[in-house]
């Protein structure tokens, strides 16, 4: 085992526990297994992760005495309400009973998807996460949201359902293409940006190759974890200060639904987000123009997209009155006031947001 383990841990109401991260946590497992004394585990493996890692895994639940596998497949679309009613089905024909425990083992999909089963089934079950992505090692295994997608929306059927233990093991990491961890790392600086200001100082010391190496990586997710942590622990269910963590997403919720998806991950999507709305946060008032400049050219340090022409204004304002964060017809933002000083629930008029979309997407910059 190696010895760089850190351990972040997060209380809340709905339950306490840590995130493990490191080199070499997964075999942590084996403790949990023996804590937990739950005679059956059903692990839900995304197929890529077990096509590359399956050795590995094997080897950590091999000293277990009865586990089931279900692989999941590649991509959001599998995260379905669909999808969920035959997991459910093979988890009971499985025979995984109220005292087994769901292991959800891959990225965000997965860890989403595994999730959600566990908070539904047999009115719910224990649940460890194993991220394997960076996004889910900084983001989605940590907090308890757990959700599957409609036809109609992404996450709209869900609950929170906090972990056992989270395993982050940063050898994952190893096999994860760069496009994916641009998808984590953009989720990592929204953490700095608001609030966390020793990985502001990491992402500011670091470049896109240096932040690379495992020990690095490792920090990133620590810091990340304890951020989110300190977030989820003073508003679990998002009644309040939890909606920060949504800094970038409003616009960049828009920006992936005008484009429907295709073209465009996730963090990058987030990343243009952040960018409009730091510019957003200079117009409103809240912002000095130099710190979100500073914030602007640290993203694209890390290869993450701040400009992006031919995104239609219109459309984007179109699509942000059907966000989750709307009411009133009016847009809600989570926007900046500083380092580490986020405002949240931001009602901002209709002509600023349009007149900040335009410089930034329609122009081209
Ligand atoms: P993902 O789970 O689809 O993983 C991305 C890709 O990486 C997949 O193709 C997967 O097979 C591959 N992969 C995973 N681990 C790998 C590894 N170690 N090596 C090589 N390839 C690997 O996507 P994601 O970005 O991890 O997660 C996105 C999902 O997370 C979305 O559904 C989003 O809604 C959700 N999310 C949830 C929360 C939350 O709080 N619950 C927060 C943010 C995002
Ligand atoms: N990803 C945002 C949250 O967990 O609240």
């Amino acid at each position: 085992m190696d010895g760089a383990v850190k351990r972040v841990p997060v209380k809340t109401p709905g339950g306490a526990y840590d995130v493990v991260v490191g080199t070499g946590t997964l075999p942590l497992i084996a403790e949990k297994r023996d804590m937990l004394e739950r005679d059956t585990f059903a692990l839900v493996v995304n197929e890529t992760v077990l096509g590359l890692h399956g050795d590995f895994i094997r080897r950590c639940f091999g000293g277990f005495r009865n586990f089931q596998s279900y692989v999941m497949p590649d991509g959001e679309e599998h995260k379905s309400y669909r999808h969920a009613e035959q997991a459910f089905d093979w988890l009971l024909e499985s025979g995984i009973s109220r005292r087994s425990t769901i292991v959800a083992i891959g990225g965000g999909v997965t860890g989403d998807f595994a999730g959600y089963l566990a908070a539904l089934y047999m009115r719910g079950v224990s649940i460890i996460h194993v991220p394997t992505t960076l996004l889910a090692m900084v983001d989605s295994s940590v907090g308890g949201k757990v959700a599957v997608n409609l036809s109609a929306g992404k996450n709209i059927v869900g609950a929170f359902h906090q972990p056992e233990i989270v395993l982050a093991d940063v050898d994952f990491l190893r096999t994860l293409p760069d496009n994916e961890l641009r998808n984590g790392l953009a989720e990592a600086v929204k953490h700095a940006f608001i609030g966390e200001e020793s990985l502001y100082a990491l992402f500011d010391a670091n470049d896109y190759d240096s932040i690379k190496s495992p020990e690095i990586l490792a920090e990133v997710v620590y810091l990340s974890a304890r951020f989110k942590s300190s977030i989820v622990e003073r508003d679990e269910r998002e009644g309040g200060v939890r909606a920060i963590l949504n800094f970038g997403h409003t616009v960049g919720h828009a920006i992936e639904s005008l484009l429907e998806y295709r073209g465009i991950s996730h963090g990058e999507a987030v990343s243009l987000g952040m960018a409009a709305e730091l510019e957003l946060s200079v117009r409103a008032g809240l912002l000095d123009g130099a710190h979100a400049g500073r914030c602007v050219r640290l993203l694209e340090r890390y290869g993450l997209c701040t400009r992006r022409e031919g995104l239609d204004a219109d459309g984007l304002m179109r699509h942000m009155k059907f966000d989750k964060k709307t009411s009133g017809g009016t847009a809600h933002f989570a926007l900046l006031s500083g380092t580490g000083e986020p405002v949240y629930d931001r009602a901002v008029p209709d002509d600023l947001v349009r007149g900040v979309l335009i410089d930034v997407f329609a122009a081209g910059g």
